[in-house]
C-alpha cells in the first residue's frame, strides 16, 4: 500500500520540472501529467491478473498509449472511446480482449462498430444482449451486473441499487442467460462496478455478490471483474485502500469458483481514478484578487469548464500556490475562496456538495502568480467543456524528465468549426 505524500500549500515543481516554466511554455490553464506516477499506480495493482483502465477518467491518446505499453487493457464506454483505444494502438483480438465495450445501451454507431470490428461487449442491459445477439450470434459476451447495492463518493457516482441505471439487475440474471442462449451468445465473464470513489467496506461486499452470481452462471465463465471504484487520498490524512486485503478477498473467492468450475478464472480490476488522479495537475493563473465583504477571492483563468468536479459533486482538490512573484518563497496563510472566469456564480473550486461556498487556507499570493489544482488527472480534462466559448485546455505529459505537449490548446476556430449561419 503506497504512503500518501503530504500536500503542501506551496509548489514549485511537478515531476522535477518548474511549474512556472511549464506555465510559461505551454500557457494556462494547462493539465500536466506525471507518467512516473501512473506507472507506480499500475505497479500497485500487479497482484490482479489483468488491470483494465477505465479510460473515461482521462482518455488522451498519449495516456492510453502509456497504459498499453505497460500491459494494461482498456475499457470503452462509447464508440468514441473504442476509436481512441484503437488509435492508441490497442488491438481488438486477444484473450482477455484488449478492448471491452461496457455500457447500458448501444447507439447506432457503437453497435455498428462492435459488430463490424468484433469488439468485446460487456452488456449492461437485456436489450443489449438482444440487439447484439440479432446481429452477431455466436459471440462470447460478459455481463455487467447490478448487485442491488452501490456506493460512491457522491450519490451521483453510485452505480448500484435500484436507483441506478447501470448493469443488469441481479434478479434478472437467469432470464438474461436464457436470452443469451437463445442467440447462441456464450457468457464468458461477469463484471460488477458499484460506484466511483467508494471504500473497502462496500467494495468487499461485491465479491460476495459476485460469487453468488458466478455460481448461477456456472462453468462457461473464464473471467470475473471487480470493476473500478478505488478511492485515492484527496485530503491530508486520507489513506489508500488496503489493496493487499482487497486482492486477498477476491482471490480467495476466485479460487473457490475455480474449484467449483474445474478451470482457471482470470481476475480483472477496472480502475480509472486510481491510475491517473494523482498524476494530474491543473495549472492556472491568478488573474484577479478581490474582496467581497469578509471574503477574499482568488480568481483564476481556469473554471468549471476545465475541472467540473467541485461544481458537480462538491469535490475537494488540494491546491497550492506557485511562489514566483515579488512576495518571495515565505508566505503567510489566509482563508480564500478560489473561483474561475465563468459567468456563473457556481464557478467556484472551493465549494461543498449543494453549492455551498467555503474557504481554503492558502498562502498569500499576487495577481500573475500560478495556482495548481492537484489530484486532477481523473475526470478532469475529460469533463471539460466549451462553456462561455472557452477553449479546452492544453495537456502535457512529463515522461523521463521531458514535457511533451499531448494536446494543443483549442483555438477559437476549433470551437466554431462545424457551426454555420443559414443563408437567406
Ligand atoms: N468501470 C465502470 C463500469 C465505471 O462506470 C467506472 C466509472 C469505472 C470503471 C471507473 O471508476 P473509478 O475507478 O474511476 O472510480 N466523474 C466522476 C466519476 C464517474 C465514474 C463513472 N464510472 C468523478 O469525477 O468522481
Amino acid at each position: 500500500m503506497p504512503t500518501p505524500i503530504p500536500f503542501s500549500p506551496l509548489r514549485t515543481e511537478i515531476a522535477g520540472l518548474s511549474v512556472e516554466q511549464l506555465a510559461r511554455q505551454f500557457g494556462t490553464p494547462v493539465y500536466v501529467y506525471d507518467a512516473t506516477k501512473i506507472g507506480e499506480r499500475i505497479a500497485d495493482l500487479r497482484a490482479f491478473d489483468k488491470v483494465r483502465y477505465a479510460q473515461k477518467a482521462c482518455s488522451n491518446l498519449a495516456i492510453l498509449d502509456l497504459m498499453r505499453r505497460q500491459g494494461v487493457l482498456v475499457d470503452a464506454v462509447s464508440a468514441g472511446e473504442i476509436r481512441r483505444a484503437m488509435a492508441a494502438g490497442y488491438s481488438i483480438a486477444g484473450d482477455p480482449p484488449p478492448i471491452a465495450y461496457t455500457a447500458d445501451i448501444f447507439d447506432r454507431e457503437s453497435l455498428e462498430l462492435v459488430v463490424q470490428q468484433g469488439i468485446h461487449v460487456n452488456c449492461g442491459s437485456p436489450d443489449m444482449i438482444d440487439q447484439l445477439g440479432r446481429l452477431a450470434p455466436g459471440r462470447h459476451i460478459t455481463l455487467r451486473l447490478n448487485p442491488g447495492f452501490g456506493h460512491g463518493h457522491s450519490q451521483k457516482t453510485n452505480t448500484g441499487g435500484e436507483h441506478s441505471k447501470h448493469g443488469i439487475w441481479h434478479g434478472e440474471l437467469a432470464e438474461c442467460l436464457r436470452l443469451a442462449d437463445h442467440h447462441g451468445l456464450g457468457i464468458s465473464g461477469l463484471h460488477m462496478h458499484i460506484g466511483s470513489g467508494t471504500d473497502l467496506e462496500h467494495l468487499a461486499q461485491v465479491s460476495g455478490a459476485m460469487e453468488k452470481a458466478a455460481r448461477e452462471v456456472g462453468r462457461t465463465l473464464t473471467s470475473i471483474s471487480a470493476g473500478g471504484g478505488l478511492p485515492i487520498p484527496y485530503r491530508q490524512g486520507e489513506t489508500y485502500v488496503d489493496l493487499g486485503a482487497y486482492f486477498k478477498l477476491w482471490d480467495a473467492m476466485r479460487k473457490r469458483l475455480e474449484d467449483a468450475f474445474g478451470h482457471e478464472l482470470i481476475l480483472e480490476i477496472e480502475p480509472g481514478r486510481y491510475l491517473v488522479a494523482e498524476s494530474g495537475f491543473l495549472i492556472a493563473q491568478i488573474c484577479a484578487i478581490k474582496r467581497m465583504g469578509n471574503n477574499t477571492f482568488y480568481l483564476l483563468d481556469a473554471g468549471f469548464n476545465n475541472l467540473a468536479r467541485p461544481i458537480l459533486y462538491g469535490a475537494y482538490h488540494p491546491m497550492a500556490i506557485v511562489p514566483c512573484g515579488a512576495l518571495g518563497p515565505k508566505r503567510a496563510m489566509h482563508d480564500v475562496v478560489v473561483g474561475g472566469p465563468l459567468c456563473e456564480s457556481g464557478d467556484i473550486f472551493t465549494q461543498e456538495a449543494g453549492g455551498f461556498v467555503c474557504t481554503r487556507s492558502l498562502p498569500v499570493a499576487e495577481v500573475g502568480e500560478y495556482l495548481v489544482i492537484e489530484c486532477a488527472g481523473a475526470y478532469g480534462f475529460v469533463m471539460g467543456s466549451n462553456y462561455n466559448s472557452k477553449p479546452l485546455a492544453a495537456e502535457v505529459l512529463i515522461s523521463q524528465g521531458q514535457p511533451h505537449l499531448i494536446r494543443q490548446r483549442q483555438t477559437f476556430e476549433d470551437i466554431i468549426a462545424g457551426e454555420s449561419i443559414p443563408g437567406d
